[in-house]
């Protein structure tokens, strides 16, 4: 399986519409990124469905660190794990 591609810090505000189904890119090489575009074929990975129960603005996670794919955690404010923070 191969690591995905950070393609953004921060997230991405997206609308949706209600009772549609999306699929997120998850890999990072998407041309469409936040959309999948189905560049992750023989990377191992598959991408991120969200099914939208009603119309609005989301937050799609645009680090790859976030616990609640595809949406944002607010994981990019933090620093990623195993660096530590000086002075
Ligand atoms: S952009 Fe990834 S957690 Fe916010």
């Amino acid at each position: 399986m191969t690591a995905p591609t950070r393609r953004k810090a921060n997230p991405h505000a997206v609308p949706v519409e209600s009772g549609k189904a999306y699929l997120w890119c998850a890999c990072g090489e998407s041309q469409r990124f936040p959309y999948c575009d189905g560049s992750h074929v023989g990377t191992g990975l598959t991408p991120h469905r969200y099914f939208a129960d009603k119309a609005r603005t989301i937050l799609v996670c645009g680090c790859g660190r976030s616990a609640r794919m595809p949406l944002c955690d607010g994981t990019h404010a933090r620093p990623p794990q195993g660096r530590r923070r000086t002075g």
